[in-house]
């Protein structure tokens, strides 16, 4: 997948797949498989970090995870997100951001929101980086939005929304992402753009679905929104290979002679 797939793959009635990938050892994996694109989500900061909200990414953590998914998945094209605040304070700011994603290996940055950053969207797509938009749920804002619940669900927030998106692509998005959107407002907004929309939680109208990876592994069984489709149960997976092991260790069972040095 290069950039210019992602509209090629719209008009031709393709969904696009992306999944959140935050390490060298899972961006392996991902190298090898189908999916097109991966997401360094700043979403990390609270499936990998434990923190309680993406507030807590910053730009050297997105680094850090940006790098070690270039290295493992050196044949896909990866998005890596801005962390809170960065694309807001000042253009030179967001400048050196988006300088420090690309060189970790991005080929592209992902920003949420769109009021009062249109100009800095479009002077990063100027300087030839590619940007994806995100609207609807946008979790930097958790603060804001009084928690993670379904954006545009009134016609007043629907019609906000559509123009966002119109003026997102006018700024030069190649892609846009909607979060937690009722399916009929994101599929309006996907006709209405010519640029591929990539849904979560948006129905099954966009142009592609992203998940979080550990999610839709089924890592944390009570972590179940509405959205979500666990494509594996690896909580019990991890915890009974744990098991396994530690009853392996009391009974001595591990490690056999051909596990052992002579
Ligand atoms: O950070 C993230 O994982 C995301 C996806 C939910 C789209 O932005």
């Amino acid at each position: 997948m290069n950039i210019l797939d992602f509209k090629a793959r719209k008009r031709a009635g393709s969904p696009i797949s992306m999944l959140t990938c935050y390490d060298y050892t899972f961006a392996r994996l991902l190298n090898q498989s189908d999916v097109d694109v991966l997401l360094v989500g700043d979403s990390l900061a609270m499936v990998v970090h434990g923190h309680p909200s993406t507030v807590h990414a910053d730009v050297p953590m997105m680094a850090m995870h940006t790098q070690a998914v270039r290295r493992g998945a050196p044949d896909k094209f990866i998005v890596a997100d801005m962390p809170f605040l960065s694309a807001r304070a000042g253009i030179s700011t967001a400048m050196e951001a988006t300088a420090t994603l690309m060189r970790a290996g991005a080929n592209a940055v992902k920003i949420e929101g769109e009021r009062g950053q249109l100009d800095v969207m479009a002077h990063i797509v100027e300087s030839g980086v590619p940007v994806m938009g995100h609207l609807g749920l946008t979790p930097q804002s958790v603060e804001a939005l009084g928690g993670h619940r379904v954006q545009g669900r009134s016609e007043g927030a629907a019609v906000e929304m559509l123009a966002s998106a119109r003026r997102l692509e006018a700024a030069g998005c190649f892609s846009l992402v909607l979060e937690c959107v009722p399916s009929a407002l994101a599929r309006t907004i996907a006709e209405a753009l010519s640029i591929p929309v990539i849904g979560i939680g948006a129905g099954v109208d966009t142009d592609g679905q992203v998940l979080v990876l550990h999610d839709m592994l089924g890592m944390n069984e009570t972590f179940k929104p509405r959205f979500l489709r666990h494509y594996a149960t690896a909580h019990t997976l991890v915890r009974e290979a744990a098991n396994h092991f530690h009853v392996d260790v009391q009974e001595r069972a591990f490690p056999a002679r051909e596990e052992s040095y002579a």
